[in-house]
Formats: C-alpha cells, structure tokens, sequence
C-alpha cells in the first residue's frame, strides 16, 4: 500500500524523532505534529512550535491497542470496550496515565489521552520507532487555529520549521471523539469523528455530556475562540443567512456564503457575495470543511456566513467547532436563548 519512497521517508521521519525533532504527520483525522512522548526536549519543541500553553496536554498516539496498558492503568470496561471497537479510529480515551508518562505530555494532570490512529503512514511510523514508543501530537495548526487536513496545510503554517510526512488529505477531516470517566461513566470531552450514538451503543450506556446543550446563540467575544479561521465568521439558519448576506452585500462587504440549500435566495451579479456549496451529509461536510474554511481565509473575504447545519448526532461535531469559531452563533429560526457553556479542549 505505501510505495517505496513513502516508506523511505517514513524510516528517515521515525530517526528524526527518535534523535529528539519533531515531525507533522497525517492521521485519518487531522495532520498531527508529532514528538517522542518521553523525550522533554522534543515536547517542548512541539509546545513552542505551535505557540501552546504548557498546560495544554497532548494526544499520544499508540500503535496498537494492546500497548494501552502500558501507557495507563486503572481502565474501566467501557474503555477497553471502545478501544476495542473503535481503534485504530478517530477516537480518544483520557485514561490515568502510567508513572512513566511525561507531565510534560499531559500538561501536569493525572491522565494521558491514548488514540491509535487509522492511517497507514501513522501506524508505520510508530512501527519505526518502536513498539514502546509514543507519538505526542497536537493538531499541527498554530494555537487556536484551523487544523491542517493536508501536507500543504501545514507547510503553509509552519514553512520550513518542521519536516512533513505527506500522506494525502485526512479522510475524517474533523479531529477526534475524546472520552474521559468519572469513575466508570463515560463522559463525552469533545465530539469529534465518531458520534456518540455509535459509542453509547458499543457501551450499553448513555455517555454524559457536560457541555452538549446546543447552545443557539452565541456573543461576540464571550467565548474563547478556537479553530478559528482568520475571517469573521457567523453561523445563520439559511432564512435569516439570505437576509444578513444582502445586508452586508449593500454594506460593501465581499461575503462568502458556505451553503447546504439549494433554497438560499441567488444573487445575481453581486461580485460582492461568493458561494461555497457544501455537501449535505455530515461526513462530508467534515472532510471539507477545515480545507474550505482555509480557502475562504486566502481568498480574503470581509466576512464569512456558513448556513446552520441540522441538530442531529450525526452533526454534533461539525457544529462544535463552527460554535468555537463564530463571531457570531445562531443555529436556528426561532432563536432561543442561552449562553454557549464553552473550554477550549
Ligand atoms: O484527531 C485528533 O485528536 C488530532 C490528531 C492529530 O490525533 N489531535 C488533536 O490534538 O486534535 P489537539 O492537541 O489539537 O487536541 C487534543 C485535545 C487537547 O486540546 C486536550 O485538551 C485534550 O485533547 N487532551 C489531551 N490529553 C488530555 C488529558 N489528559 N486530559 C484532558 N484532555 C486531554
Ligand atoms: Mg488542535
């Protein structure tokens, strides 16, 4: 499956890290920048890099599943269950971390965040350094800002600074599910590429969640930003997006309209408003929405409408992360009030 040269490039990636660099890679989510979890020197590198708060804990991505148990102990059921049925996947388990594990990794805490990752250059690369090795990895993205779902993404955000396994675009497109317990319950710590239907039925159990209220309406500057793109953005119901786009329009702003209906009003010979259909199943909605919002943010629009997307569990995540990125939230016609509960995690 992996041609000769890919691998070559790999074996050279596993010795950079392994003699302490770092190296941005692709998983099936999002293109990771990775660093040897027990080396304190490379993992403060990957922090500086990105411009991430030390406290901020990293992923640590593992080969297989059988090595959970030497990177966390004390794991419940439901986690063994999931990590059984969902890994390799875009699936993450905070778990008690073992004594070995750096607090650098784990920004001080307790616990370790464990994935095996479902991409072949990813699972080589673990191969290649090791079967005891651990990729720490974080979004390969500046702090804050939109995660990279192809090599050039990450090029254009950190140049020459870091080397590049390119293995094409990330299939999901959106970052992991990450699960933590409180005790033996499963607590949902952000939805990503598996919806949570799909994990409680794996668990036989609901899974709690502490800040899953949709939200509908969101203040400007209430709320940390995170995935953010550069351009102001705001998320309208398609009624209401029609309307605000005019609006700016005649204003003499250059609007792009990320859209799901045919129904949205046409604008005929405006070159003021740009329109950037959008797939209307959630899959692929994901898979494109980070490399489009990156477009959008080239192209230099004053200001970006993305039409609201359904409520369903299907769409948890893509909503998530429309919500850190808005200026402006609004996910429904009747817009019912409420204040977005929000952590950048
Ligand atoms: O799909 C993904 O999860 C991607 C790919 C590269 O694996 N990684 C990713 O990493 O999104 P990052 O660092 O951008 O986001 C991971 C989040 C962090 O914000 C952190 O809050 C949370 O995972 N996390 C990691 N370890 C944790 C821990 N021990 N306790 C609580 N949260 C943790
Ligand atoms: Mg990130």
């Amino acid at each position: 499956m992996l041609d000769e040269k890919l691998k070559k490039n790999i074996r050279a990636a596993a010795d950079v890290l392994l003699q302490g660099g770092v190296v941005a890679f692709p998983t099936e989510t999002v293109y990771g920048l990775g660093a040897d979890a027990a080396n304190p020197l490379a993992l403060r590198r990957v922090f500086e890099i990105k411009g991430r708060p030390s406290d901020h804990p990293l992923i640590v991505h593992i080969g297989h599943v059988s090595l959970l148990e030497y990177w966390a102990g004390c794991i419940p059921e439901g986690a063994w269950r999931l990590a059984a049925r969902f890994w390799p996947g875009p699936l993450t388990l905070i778990l008690p971390r073992r004594a070995h594990v750096s607090r650098l990794v784990t920004g001080g805490q307790d616990t370790v965040g464990l994935r095996v990752p479902d991409h072949p250059v990813a699972l080589a690369l673990l191969r290649d350094m090791g079967v005891d090795k651990g990729l720490a990895a974080p979004s390969a993205n500046r702090f804050g800002r939109v995660s990279p779902t192809t090599a050039e993404h990450v090029w254009a955000e950190f140049g020459e600074q870091v080397d590049v396994l390119d293995g094409g675009p990330c299939r999901v497109g959106v970052e992991s599910t990450i699960v933590g317990f409180s005790g033996n319950a499963p607590v949902l710590l952000r939805p990503g590429g598996i919806a949570v239907p799909a994990l409680e039925e794996t668990l036989g159990q609901k899974i709690s969640q502490p800040d899953a209220a949709p939200p509908s309406l969101r203040a400007p500057g209430s709320l940390a930003s995170h995935y953010a793109p550069a351009t102001p953005l705001e998320v309208w119901p398609a009624g209401a997006m029609g309307r605000r786009a005019w609006e700016l329009a005649a204003q003499g702003q250059h609007v792009a309209v990320m859209e799901l209906s045919a129904e949205l009003p046409h604008f005929p010979g405006n070159q003021r408003l740009f329109r950037y259909p959008m797939p209307k199943r959630a899959t692929a909605y994901a898979h494109a929405l980070y490399a489009t919002l990156r477009k959008i943010d080239d192209a230099r629009f004053d200001r970006l409408l993305i039409e609201a997307p359904p409520q369903t569990a299907n769409w948890q995540a893509v909503h998530d992360r429309l919500r850190r990125a808005a200026t402006l939230y609004c996910s429904t016609e009747d817009q019912p009030q409420g204040n977005a509960h929000e952590e950048i995690i």
